[in-house]
């Protein structure tokens, strides 16, 4: 079983290229199954569950390569399957992105029901439900999810909670629908409006991508198209945290500062110097330590609950006390529980953890439990003293591409040991 070994104490400087996204890419690979013809995707991330939604993908029959630039070739059009089967959906919860497009092209779909996971329940019933009303027949049986349509139609749906793979799976079904589908209270993400500039290049009607109404006119087909990924917020995120956190200076290039407005703000208000660029982003502590931030999650545009567990990092080292509100998922803290391993002096109550910031960390055993609070380990292990070793970093595969490689590029000392 592979383990991070991490030895804290360096100052973290250089630059350091952002991926694209992994919670663009995964919705856009499903949704290659709606074209006739052959999608080209470039700034494809290299990451566990990419390979995962590719293996379930060509499962169905999508034929895919990689080309000698590392661009995914997808071709839908003999596609003869139609299960995302339970094997796969267990190690991904987002292959639920599949339902959509599935139901709205061949009028079939059999996908496992995702678990829960670490943060939550994190129930599908607005994915279900909206396709109902858009005219399935979606059966729920044997852990699996049966939907039927000989065509969805368009509809207007109000989404009772913001969420984010809910809208895209909707927003697929809707593009291949029989007229015009509004979606109200629609997630507003950076992926969500990616994943719209996606389904248009493909002939697909959508407008509103980024507000809360998303208004799809369904078409009788769709073709093939070629898609620049978009780059991952969350990654340049966690790297510029990093910096701020060892009093270091990073710059993140082939990224882009109007994604992660909120973070920034957080971290000017944390004491860092932040400049942006074309493209580019950078931190500089210039060897002082943060402040501590107060940080209350909610859907975008407000403050992503994907960055919660690296501020609640920052926290545990930074001057002063703070709280961290998470609003949106029920158990997203199992990452303070190591944390407190390491010596930091965090309470959770209720949804809030309260940070008081300690001069140092010390290095500790400790467990991965889902992806980002796996992150916010390595950046906790950076600046403790000691060599902290990180177990069950499959977490961090899924989502951060040659993590340690980076890391080490800017000065860190952390390596990936097999036990
Ligand atoms: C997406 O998950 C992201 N994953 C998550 O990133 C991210 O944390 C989350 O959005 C919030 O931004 C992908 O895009 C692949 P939601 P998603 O549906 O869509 C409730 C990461 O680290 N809900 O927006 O599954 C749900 O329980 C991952 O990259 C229902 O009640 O999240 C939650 O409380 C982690 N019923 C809230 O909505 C539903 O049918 C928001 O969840 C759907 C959701």
């Amino acid at each position: 079983m592979d383990k991070l070994l991490i030895t804290g104490g360096s100052r973290l400087e250089g630059e350091v290229r952002a991926s694209g996204a992994k919670n663009a890419a995964l919705p856009i690979l499903a949704a290659t199954l709606l074209a006739e013809g052959e999608c080209v995707l470039s700034n494809v991330p290299h990451l566990r569950d990419v390979t995962t939604t590719m293996e379930l993908l060509g499962r169905m029959g999508v034929v895919l390569t990689v080309d000698e630039r590392m661009h995914i070739h997808a071709d839908a059009s003999r596609v003869k399957n139609f299960e995302a089967p339970y094997d796969l959906v267990k190690t991904m919860r987002a292959s639920i992105l599949v339902l959509g497009p599935l139901l709205a092209r061949f009028g079939e779909a059999d996908v496992s029901l995702p678990g829960g996971c670490a943060i939550g329940a994190r129930p599908v019933n607005l994915h279900i439900d909206g396709m109902r009303a858009m005219g399935a027949e979606i059966s729920v049986e044997n852990g699996y999810i049966h939907a039927r349509a000989k065509r969805l139609r368009g509809i207007r749906y109000s989404m009772e909670t913001v969420t984010v793979t809910g809208t895209e799976n909707l927003m697929m079904a809707a593009t291949l629908a029989d007229g015009r589908t509004l979606l109200e209270n629609a997630a507003r993400e950076p992926e969500v409006v990616d994943l719209a500039h996606f389904l248009n290049s493909m002939g697909a009607r959508v407008q509103g991508a980024g507000t809360d109404t998303i208004m799809v006119d369904g078409v009788d087909c769709l073709s093939g198209c070629k898609h620049h990924v978009l780059p991952d917020r969350i990654e340049t995120g966690t790297y510029l945290v990093a910096a701020a956190m060892t009093g270091g200076r990073v710059r993140v290039r082939d990224t882009r500062a109007d994604l992660l407005e909120p973070v920034l703000a957080k971290l000017r208000e944390s004491g860092a110097r932040v400049d942006t660029g074309n493209g580019w982003i950078e931190v500089d502590m210039d060897r002082r330590r943060p402040r501590s931030v107060n940080i209350h999650t909610a859907p975008h545009p407000a403050f992503p609950t994907d960055m919660q567990a690296q501020f609640c990092a920052l926290n545990s080292i930074a001057e002063g006390v703070a709280t961290v509100t998470e609003n949106v998922f029920e158990n997203r803290f199992m990452h303070v529980l190591e944390m407190q391993r390491m010596g930091a002096d965090i309470q959770i109550e209720g949804n809030i953890a309260i940070c008081r910031g300690v001069e140092q960390l010390t290095a500790a055993p400790v467990m991965a439990t889902d992806l980002r609070a796996s992150a916010s380990l390595v950046l906790a292990g950076l600046v403790a003293e000691g060599d902290t070793l990180i177990d069950r970093i499959y977490h961090i595969d899924r989502g951060y591409d040659n993590i340690e490689e980076k890391f080490s590029a800017l000065g860190g000392v952390i390596r990936r040991v097999h036990t």
